[in-house]
């Protein structure tokens, strides 16, 4: 028996889908990169934006022919989309031949649907988890190891679907991350581990125990061996000074840091929000730069965001132009359903979306040249 998972979307999915590759070869299927020869197909999916959506959908929608083939193929789709009840509903009436539709919740039961299937389709959303829940993973991103320090987000930027379909955020325990920590270095074959969260800086938050991100750092650094700490993604707003001083004097965190502006436009980020505005933005980069001159610095933007004008978008530019990231990813604006963003007045046609976020990708190219030939 065969399986083989399509992963959409974030690391956070990438991670998630060794999660189901552990339950997969644990229920004695072996993996296979060619769909046709797969008794089990699973997608894990992503609901960050419409582009995203639609390639699900045309994917899962091209098996047709195959499960006519093979009807004792399990086709399950999970992940992000299918925690929206809607979306998963859509799926099971548009795709009478997908036979597990999950959420992002119902992972660590995976088993249970697949032997479920016997029985009839399955359909189950659930609306929370336990972050500290103990399945093992398959391991799949060579010498780098993920490791998810907490769930969901709290922040409701008003364009981000995260919070609808991830839930709030809970934090894993310290003491269970560190174990994971020193099982992974153990085994040896790990250079780099990577911290996983939405927003790693409010890690601990929800503990009320004493637990913030700067301790967890120093805690993980503290583990013998070793291994290089990278940590993502980092929210302005709650990047405090301790850790910009943790990651400057711990010599196995990589001074990495990714931390997603989204506009240089102070109306912008209002209508966002962010709960940041570009001077503490660019306050942020200056004091990491100063306590770390060798960071690398890299962001997210949004462009066409509803009602940017042509000048809020110049900020934006302007912005990247000062910083001089290490590297961006520019995204056009997508409306998504039950966000507050798509319910706003002033939603920037396609076309203009499309030339704003060519022109930031030019200017990111010119930067990237200069930057290389310095
Ligand atoms: N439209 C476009 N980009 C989005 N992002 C999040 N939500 C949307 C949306 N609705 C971008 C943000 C975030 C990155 C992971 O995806 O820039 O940082
Ligand atoms: Fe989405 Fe904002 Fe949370 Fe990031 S911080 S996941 S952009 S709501």
């Amino acid at each position: 028996m065969k399986y083989i998972i399509i992963t959409y979307g974030c690391q956070m999915n990438v991670h998630e889908s060794e999660k189901l590759a552990y339950i997969c070869e644990k229920m004695g299927y072996e993996l296979t990169d060619k769909r046709e020869d797969a008794d089990l197909i699973i997608f894990n999916t992503c609901a960050i934006r419409e582009g995203a959506e639609d390639r699900v959908f045309g994917n899962v929608g091209a098996l047709k022919k195959l499960k006519k083939k093979r009807p004792e193929t399990i086709i399950a789709v999970c992940g992000c989309m299918t925690q929206k009840e809607q979306t998963a509903n859509y799926i099971l009436k548009t795709f009478p031949f997908v036979d597990i539709v999950i959420g992002t919740f119902n992972l660590p039961n995976f088993e249970y649907y697949i032997n479920a299937v016997k029985k009839g389709r399955q359909l189950e959303i659930l609306n929370e988890g336990d972050p500290d829940e103990s399945v093992p993973y398959k391991r799949t991103s060579g010498d780098n190891a993920w490791v998810n320090i907490m769930q969901g987000c709290n922040n409701f930027c008003t364009y981000c679907i995260v919070p609808y379909v991830r839930g709030r955020e809970k934090s894993r325990s310290e003491e269970n991350i560190l174990k994971e920590i020193r099982e992974i270095v153990s085994e040896g074959k790990y250079k780099k581990i990577t911290l996983l969260g939405q927003n790693v800086n409010s890690y601990g938050n929800d503990l009320k125990t004493g637990e913030n991100f700067s301790r967890l750092l120093k805690k993980i650094c503290e583990v013998p061996g070793d291994f290089k700490l990278s940590f993502m993604t980092s929210h302005p707003k709650d990047l405090t000074e301790e850790v910009i001083y943790v990651i400057a004097s711990e010599d196995k965190i990589l001074k990495d840091i990714h931390l997603p502006a989204q506009s240089g436009n102070n109306r912008i980020l209002k209508l966002m929000n962010r709960k940041y505005t570009r001077e503490k933005y660019l306050d942020i980069i200056r004091k990491i730069r100063e306590k770390i001159p060798n960071a690398r610095i890299t962001s997210d933007f949004i462009v066409g965001f509803p009602t940017e004008t042509e000048e809020e978008f110049e900020d934006t530019m302007n912005l990247v132009r000062e910083v001089k990231f290490d590297g961006i990813f520019a995204f056009m604006y997508s409306p998504r359903e039950g966000t507050v963003a798509a319910q706003m007045e002033g939603q920037i046609d396609e076309k203009e979306k499309r030339r704003r976020v060519n022109l930031l990708l030019q200017l990111e190219k010119e930067i990237q040249e200069e930057k290389k030939n310095d």
